[in-house]
């Protein structure tokens, strides 16, 4: 097999598809729309889910994509296994009402044999255990052995496995082709097969006959009419095909880890926890930039805490690698370099990306020091009490006070055999948000819950002009979040801007409304406050 790299992987199988007249279309952005059973677009087929259910019109009844996705369900293991990452691309060709089981097979096959030179005798593909229909399209029309083939099963009653669901939405049984990548990547157990935990045999493609839609709950109603839902994962693919060990092997990976190497000054493959620092800088630096492209700002929330999440993690093992100061952006422009043949937007949006991941790491180094500090005076008062346990009211003094993520400080403490008491942390959140409660009803005059705006210093004031203008310049005094006051802010944020009559001293030019009202605004990026 020839070893394709992986945008040479993507184009050739949207070209594919293309001839088997499906549309292109570009990947949907990370940002579900209309969609709140999901935080983050995690498969190809996400997007297409009103399609799926007759709800929209697609723009054709055959399309085909490389979707961005993200899935951090198992982020504990990213870095510290060969397969796991929070951002993939996947591959997809949809059918919504048009083809359905024979061709979706038929050109998996063919695809993957004669396009990409995957030999037949290396391919198994598995059926839903009671999917007659397909084990006959993979034995009769293809030819493949019946003994290639297998059933999935959920359990020892016979309950049949093989079926792709995730939250609410179209879903159906599934035929998966595995391939076996041979003896040197298997466990070397005697029943090691298709389905074993080992890297042997290894699941790169995904048919989903979606015919049904769940309500999430394992109610399942037939849908009127039947798709055809299709999923590889591309750094999975390039693994096979590039015969390497993991998806940071393969050369789009490979280029931002070795960068990684090349900033810590560290070898790849010399030190177990280093390398696992690498691997997982290496996974989420392609998440966070990704994100960032799409408008998602780190925040304490939502989407936003994800990014961040992650942001901050990547930007703490780069410090556990020795690397002081900031990094990410140097890595961003790797990312940008080896993906922007799929995604040219991602050139486009440079400045952006490279401006708002800058700004969170500089803020997380700052929190970062100063928490670290005195997280490591708390681990010394409690080692001296003989204690390996951080007490609730510690770790919620860090985070409360000086905002450090709860989650780094278990994290960071389990390195060193710590734990942190989670009941104490959440008590004390309780007791926090109680006081709070209690603080707002009588700190805001009106009654109403308090907000940012209660902050402001009450000499900051401001007039509204907008009854006879419709734009102006003007100075501006205060800048908010919807949480908290700041002093940049960033496109896309919910922002407030206030002027003031006389602290002033930088000039925008703003449409009307630059009282004390809330604004989408989409400007210039920074905009500082001198
Ligand atoms: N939805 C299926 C998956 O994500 C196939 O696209 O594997």
């Amino acid at each position: 097999m020839k070893k394709y790299g992986v945008n040479e992987l993507r184009r050739m199988y949207l070209e594919f598809f293309e001839s088997k007249e499906h549309l292109r279309l570009k990947s949907f952005s990370l940002i579900p729309h209309n969609d709140k059973s999901l935080l983050l677009i995690n498969s190809g087929m996400a997007p297409m889910k009103p399609f799926f259910t007759g709800q929209e019109i697609p723009p054709k009844k055959r399309v085909t994509t490389c979707q961005k996705c993200i899935r951090t369900g198992d982020i504990e293991n990213v870095g510290k296994t060969a397969r796991h990452l929070t951002f993939f691309e996947m591959l997809g060709n949809f059918s919504f009402g048009d083809y359905f089981k024979t061709e979706a097979i038929h050109w998996s096959w063919e695809f993957l044999t004669e396009h990409v030179g995957m030999e037949p005798e290396r391919l198994y593909p598995s059926i839903y255990c009671e999917d007659e229909e397909a084990f006959r399209i993979w034995t009769e029309e293809v030819g493949v052995p019946a003994d290639h083939i297998t059933r999935f099963y959920r359990d020892e009653n016979g309950d049949c496995d093989n079926f792709w669901e995730h939250g609410a939405g179209p879903c159906g049984p599934c035929s998966e082709i595995y391939y076996d990548r041979g003896v040197k990547y298997g466990c070397g157990k005697p029943d090691c097969k298709v389905g074993c935990d080992c890297d042997r045999f290894m699941e790169v493609w995904n048919n989903v006959f979606t015919q049904f839609e769940s309500d999430g709950n394992h109610h399942y109603t037939e849908l009127t009419q039947k798709n055809i839902d299709t999923g590889m994962g591309l750094e999975r693919l390039a693994v096979v095909v590039q015969d390497v060990d993991s998806v940071f092997d393969i050369d789009t990976m490979k280029a931002i880890r070795n960068k990684v190497c090349e900033i810590a000054g560290v070898t790849y493959m010399t030190d177990k926890k280093k390398d696992e620092s690498i691997r997982l800088i290496t996974d989420h630096i392609r998440s966070v930039t990704f994100m960032t492209s799409d408008g998602i700002i780190p925040s304490n929330e939502g989407r936003g805490y994800v990014l961040r999440r992650l942001l901050r993690r990547a930007a703490r093992h780069g410090r556990l690698l020795g690397i002081s100061g900031l990094f990410l952006a140097k890595l961003c422009e790797t990312v940008i370099a080896e993906s922007k043949d799929g995604y040219p937007e991602l050139e486009e949006k440079r400045d952006y990306i490279l401006k708002v991941l800058t700004l969170e790491e500089e803020k997380f180094n700052k929190t970062i020091d100063q928490g670290l500090m005195i997280l490591s005076e708390m681990e010394e008062a409690a080692t001296a009490a003989g204690s390996k346990t951080l007490s609730g009211e510690d770790a919620f003094r860090l985070y409360d006070t000086y905002g450090f993520p709860i989650d780094l400080t278990e994290e960071i403490l389990e390195e060193k055999g710590f734990t942190v008491d989670m009941e104490g942390f959440k008590k004390a959140m309780e007791v926090q948000k109680e006081t709070a409660r209690n603080a707002r009803a009588v700190t805001n005059y009106m009654g109403a819950d308090a907000t940012v705006y209660d902050e402001i210093d009450a000499r900051v004031t401001s007039s509204f002009i907008g009854y006879d203008k419709s734009s102006a310049s003007s100075k501006i005094s205060v800048l908010t979040t919807d949480t908290e006051l700041v002093k940049e802010v960033v496109a896309g944020q919910n922002v407030t801007i206030m002027r003031h009559r006389s602290m002033l001293r930088w000039v925008a030019r703003l449409q009307t409304s630059v009282r004390l009202q809330r604004a989408m605004l989409y400007l210039p990026l920074p905009i500082p406050l001198s």
